[in-house]
């Protein structure tokens, strides 16, 4: 990270710190798109616009907010960010680590992502919520090129277990206790912002991917990098290209996450239940 953008974490720690009197939780969600009006099970303490934190980026996507939300899901303290940045959108990608970093400096040490995706089974059908096991970084980008902060984290550092064994048994449980199918497989990430083509797709599914999608690596990776652990579920709002037979449209992948909102409301609660239990 350079010293520029070290700055404008802090710049970004003391804007939130200036909103927010009080505790920082050490659980952090991050909602993907038609995710964001999860804020309503909150008790939300207090807002915070991402343009009042100097640092963040601000998000340009139609269906994505911007805003912290800080304050209880249950009996768990949790801070969430309603909507993120994107590659695609064009911020250099070492502008992405800000808000993770300063999630980090805050005290979180847990990081949910969840994210909207395209199925590359046939069986990850439109509303199925997939836990994920692993990742692919098809971006050809990565957040921690560039200076390394060896206070955070080392140089090169281990991500054989990128999402944490622990809050995945743990999300299949509350998804058993709600009733919920789900299944689990490997996102891969692909810069967007066009949807893949039918060759790409058929080419991720031989690479191992179960799921191809926008977002989640480069948070995932700068988290992992400063030693928090990651869980991250996707929602399947489509089958990938050319496995539908029909042409993938944005309000497409919206409306089904939208749909399944619900579903992944019960799943999230049901995790933050069960962090919460186990921290008392
Ligand atoms: N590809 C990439 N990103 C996505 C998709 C997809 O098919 N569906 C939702 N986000």
């Amino acid at each position: 990270m350079t010293a520029e953008t070290k700055d404008m974490v802090t710049r970004s720690v003391e804007a939130i710190r200036r909103q927010h009197v009080g505790s920082f939780p050490s659980t952090a969600l991050i909602l993907g798109s038609g995710l964001g009006r999860f804020g309503e099970h909150l008790k939300i303490d207090t807002i915070i616009p991402y343009e009042d934190v100097q640092g963040f980026p601000v998000s340009t996507v139609v269906g994505h907010h911007g805003r912290l939300l800080i304050g209880r899901a249950g009996r768990l303290p949790l801070i969430c960010m309603q909507g993120r940045m994107h590659l695609y959108e064009g911020y250099p990608a070492q502008e992405l680590a800000i808000p993770i970093r300063t999630l980090f400096r805050l005290g979180v040490d847990t990081l949910i992502i969840t994210n909207a995706a395209g199925g590359l089974r046939k069986d990850l059908l439109p509303g199925t919520l997939m836990v994920l096991e692993d990742h692919i970084n098809m971006t050809g980008q990565n957040p921690l090129i560039g200076p390394n902060d060896e206070d955070v984290g080392p140089r090169f550092f281990d991500m054989s277990e990128a999402y944490d064994p622990d809050l995945r048994a743990r999300l299949t449980r509350a998804a058993k206790v709600a009733g919920i199918d789900i299944s689990s497989g490997v996102y891969l990430q692909a810069s967007g912002p066009n949807f893949e083509t039918p060759a790409e797709v058929r080419m991720f599914a031989r690479y191992g991917a179960d799921a191809v999608g926008m977002s989640t690596v480069p948070e995932c990776l700068v988290a992992r990098h400063c030693g928090m652990r990651v869980a991250g579920v996707s929602v399947i709002t489509n089958l990938a290209a050319g496995l539908s037979g029909h042409a993938l449209s944005h309000q497409e992948t919206i409306d089904e996450a939208e749909k399944a909102y619900e579903k992944m409301s019960a799943l999230l609660l049901g995790l933050f239940d069960e962090l919460a239990s186990k921290a008392s």
